[in-house]
């Protein structure tokens, strides 16, 4: 076959050539060239790209992870805001039994329905999932407590 015979001179002629010259022929140095290209695209180059897929994924899939995190942390507040309303009917109805001066049982009940109003806050903003809005109404929430105490404990 003519392809054979070419290559047969073709090795010949390197071989003389090298023979002649001891540096690499032009031929194989681009076969050198070519396998050292295959290693950095199949070794580094995919490596690298894989790595950036692995975080990519991993990252996005954390994503996820904080989301469900936050929903089961607001459900949990959800609940925990609807149980609050529920007591604060409790203190209303003890607070007749209660020795407060009549003078200030407007004041004692409007902290506890301050304090109702805001647990149903609280609950509706867990319900919908606004989670940057849930701190600051629980400080709000947490401020009635305090004013209460601050005029009421000792009863
Ligand atoms: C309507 C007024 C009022 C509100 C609002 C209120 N409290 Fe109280 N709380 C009282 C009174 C009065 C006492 C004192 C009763 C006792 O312990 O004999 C008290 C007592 C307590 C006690 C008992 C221990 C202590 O420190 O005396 C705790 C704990 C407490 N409250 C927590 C809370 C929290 C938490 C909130 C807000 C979510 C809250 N309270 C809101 C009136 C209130």
């Amino acid at each position: 076959m003519a392809w054979q015979a070419n290559a047969l001179i073709s090795i010949l002629l390197i071989a003389a050539a090298a023979h002649a010259a001891p540096a690499q022929s032009e031929t194989e140095d681009q076969e050198i060239a070519q396998s050292d290209l295959h290693d950095i695209m199949s070794n580094r180059i995919t490596d690298a790209v894989t790595r950036m897929e692995l975080l990519l994924h991993d990252h996005s899939r954390s994503e996820d992870e904080l989301e469900q995190e936050r929903s089961r942390v607001a459900a949990v507040i959800g609940d925990s805001a609807a149980e609050l309303q529920h007591s604060v009917d409790f203190v209303l109805a003890l607070e007749p039994r209660l020795a407060i001066p009549p003078e200030q049982v407007p004041q004692f009940t409007g902290f506890a329905k301050t304090l109702k109003d805001q647990a149903l806050e609280l609950e509706t903003l867990a319900r919908q999932h606004r989670y940057e809005m849930l701190k600051p109404a629980h400080e709000r929430m947490k401020a009635t407590c305090t004013s209460c105490h601050q005029q009421f404990r000792g009863y």
